[in-house]
């Protein structure tokens, strides 16, 4: 049974759509590696057999590369970036510190690209990487403003990705930018349109349906394109 489950590895699990995605493939009967910052209760109550609960920082690369060593002997068919942060998104970018936009900048944008880099040899031959993007990354849907800080560094994911694939296309691994929708989370808030269980069961139809093949989405969780 063990060795034709699919592998996924959800990275920033401890809430939210993390948390609520590791559940999903759980109930799809997947082995799910979650990694937390630290000890998630949520992630305690899913334990099980198929459930490894690692602990990692994504700006820390001592921790991402001790991470990737204890993970030597796994082989996944999806790794998706999930963590992100939302600090002072609503304050225009010129009254955000330098060093908070930067920092959002390097956790949305930076610290996923160089997770990628360096784990796309523990992907499962033809395996996906998903990267948690958002419809705000989008330039040419951007019509009403706001979320500044926030939109520029999901763009900046989105062009990073775009030539992380190109990078690396001969090796056959496919890449998804996921638009979850607005979300009943801490950073989506209490008035988003939809809640955890939708988003993450539309994501987990779409990703298992996009896994096996090459090439760059950009993706909701409807499945619908969306324009860059
Ligand atoms: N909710 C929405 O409507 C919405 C819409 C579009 C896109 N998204 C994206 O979806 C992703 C998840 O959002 P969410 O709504 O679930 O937000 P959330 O409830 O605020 O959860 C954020 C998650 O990211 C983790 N995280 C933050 N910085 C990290 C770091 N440096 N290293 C490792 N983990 C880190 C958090 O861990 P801790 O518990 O340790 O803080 C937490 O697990 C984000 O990338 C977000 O931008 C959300």
């Amino acid at each position: 049974m063990t060795e034709t489950r699919k592998n996924a590895l959800i990275v920033g699990a401890s809430r939210g759509l993390g948390l609520g995605l590791v559940d999903a493939f759980l109930k799809r009967s997947w082995a799910v590696t979650a990694t937390q910052r630290s000890p998630s209760q949520g992630l305690a109550a899913l334990a099980s057999d198929a459930l490894t609960i690692e602990t990692a920082d994504i700006d820390d690369d001592g921790a991402v590369t001790a991470l990737h060593d204890r993970l030597s002997g796994q082989r996944y068919d999806l790794i998706f970036l999930v963590a992100g942060v939302a600090t002072q998104a609503h304050d225009p970018a010129h009254d955000v510190p330098r060093d908070v936009a930067a920092q959002v900048y390097l956790t949305n944008a930076i610290s996923p690209i160089r997770f990628a880099e360096l784990f796309r040899d523990r992907l499962n031959g033809s395996g996906l990487i998903a990267f948690m993007s958002s419809i705000l990354g989008s330039v040419s849907l951007n019509e009403s403003g706001g979320w500044e800080t926030y939109r520029a560094s999901k763009a900046a994911l989105n062009t990073l990705a775009i030539s992380f694939e190109i990078r690396h296309r001969e090796e056959g691994f496919g890449v998804a930018l996921i638009h979850p929708g607005w979300v009943r989370t801490e950073m989506g808030g209490e008035e988003a349109d939809i809640d955890v269980e939708t988003s993450v069961t539309g994501m987990a139809d779409i990703l298992e349906r996009q896994v096996g093949k090459a090439g760059i989405v950009y993706l909701d969780y409807t499945g619908e394109t969306l324009t860059w």
